[in-house]
């Protein structure tokens, strides 16, 4: 099955450049025939990874052949909880290279800790298989850059997993904005109050446990002795391996403010916050944060404040586009459409809650499955992931230098700003080599 593969991408190779679609086998599979079954693998498989897989195989033709974890006891459990859904028993396998290698294989699902985002999908990209990734797209600027590349140099599909991009409430909403329905949009306001910070007590570092191939959990990341306290869930706390509410949950929210404004970035970026509330808790990432995106004529804001849970709008999280003739509140459960008053008349008309159908994740998850067989591009495609990741990681590059930070979108660089500029760029633990 590769080598046809293979075959047919030399041969439309010369047609890639200026196409919507990307070629591949899948092109040539007649729907419904054994020949279009999809053979998934999954590396990750804790906890968005295996909620990934689950809803992968609702779908028709597409199995699981292999599950791949450093840790031994979540292979176990997951294998074991697979069998209850999949009639055929996956490989089961420790380091995710035989992933890579295992011919039989045609997507990849990463549902790794964000600090194991890049490689493996950039080398799942050089063998030929297609990558459902999850959010933010990797842990810094540099290596979303290197993803993005990886998939258009490999034609390769790669779908990110910020689901509200095929949920139809978000669309609805974004679509409404556009259309002018609130007047000039002047400010787009973000915000996550999310449990973070306040459940995460300092504990002292020990051995991993058994089972656990902690060299690799840790990867290309600095060598640094296991703490549970970084470990399963826990990493998003720490700079190494995630950055926070803002790349976690901001990354979602900052992607529906980029749709609104057609993927354009923004020129400037500050950001003011630190560890107000919890600082004997196990947190390098900021528990209190705002970060203001600077455009021409508006401006983004994400403010998060973990542990806490009164959000704006009577919301824990959402997005709150401000027009001049109204707002537009939106989260996962609906949304609604406040207007400005003016002379005690509305200036445009009051929309009430309406209610979201909570179809987003598996209608992204078919969205790619499609793509995989079409080769039309995903409705999240590794570019709006790069760049909505990319806006993440610039707030948080902000907070980091307390400087306002100018963004060249041309160079992909800030401005005159070497401690900036450092942030941009991981340097990979040896034997972890960061991609060209
Ligand atoms: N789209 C969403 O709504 C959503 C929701 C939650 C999490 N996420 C994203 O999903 C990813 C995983 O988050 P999580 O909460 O499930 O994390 P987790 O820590 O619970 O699970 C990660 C799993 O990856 C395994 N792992 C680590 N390094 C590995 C490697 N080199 N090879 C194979 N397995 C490895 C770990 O052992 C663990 O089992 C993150 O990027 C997170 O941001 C997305």
């Amino acid at each position: 099955m590769k080598s046809t593969r293979r075959s047919f991408l030399q041969k439309s190779a010369a047609l890639i450049a200026a196409s919507p679609f990307v070629p591949g086998i899948a092109q040539s599979r007649r729907a419904g025939s054994p020949a279009d079954r999809i053979n998934v693998a999954l590396i990750g498989c804790n906890g968005m990874g295996f909620y990934n897989l689950q809803d992968h195989l609702k779908l028709p033709n597409v199995e699981c052949v292999a599950l791949c974890d450093v840790d031994e006891s979540v292979l176990n459990r997951r294998a074991s909880d697979l069998a209850k859904i999949a009639s055929k028993s996956p490989k089961l396998v420790r380091d995710f290279r035989r992933i890579i290698d295992d011919k039989e294989i045609d997507v990849v699902i990463v549902g790794t800790p964000d600090h194991w985002h890049c490689l493996p999908t950039v080398y799942a990209c050089e063998a030929g298989k297609d990558v459902y990734v999850e959010k933010p797209l990797a842990n810094s600027i540099y290596e979303c850059d290197v993803m993005l590349k990886a998939s258009r140099k490999f034609n390769r599909i790669v779908q990110v997993g910020q689901q509200q991009r095929s949920g139809a409430h978000w669309q609805q909403v974004v679509e409404l904005v556009k259309s002018g329905r609130i007047g000039r949009l002047r400010k787009i306001k973000a915000w996550g109050f999310f449990e973070y910070g306040r459940t995460s007590p300092r504990v002292p570092d020990s051995a991993a446990p058994a089972g656990v191939d902690y060299d690799l959990w840790l990867g290309p990341a600095p060598q640094r002795a296991f703490n549970t306290g970084r470990f399963h869930g826990n990493w998003r706390f720490s700079w190494d391996y995630g950055g926070g509410l803002l790349t976690d949950w901001g990354v979602h929210l900052l992607d529906i403010a980029l749709w609104a404004v057609d993927g354009k970035m923004p020129n400037t970026v500050q950001s003011i916050g630190g560890i107000y509330a919890y600082k004997g808790n196990q947190i390098e990432t900021a528990d209190t944060q705002t970060v203001l995106y600077g455009y021409d004529d508006l401006h983004i804001e994400w403010e998060h404040l973990g542990g806490l849970h009164n959000g704006y709008y009577g919301r824990g999280y959402g997005v709150a586009f401000i027009g001049n003739d109204g707002t537009i509140v939106v989260n996962r459960e609906g949304w609604e459409l406040i207007p400005e008053v003016e002379n005690d008349k509305p200036k445009t008309e009051t929309i009430s809650l309406q209610q979201a159908d909570r179809a987003d994740h598996i209608k992204h998850v078919t969205n790619f499955i499609e793509s995989v067989r079409s080769r039309k591009l995903p409705i999240c495609d590794v570019e709006i992931g790069r760049n909505s990741a990319t806006l993440a990681h610039m707030g948080n590059i902000a907070y980091r230098t307390g400087d306002k930070l100018q963004w060249d979108q041309k160079a992909r660089q800030f401005v005159s700003n070497s401690k900036a500029t450092a942030l941009i760029t991981p340097s990979y633990r040896k034997p972890w080599k960061l991609p060209e």
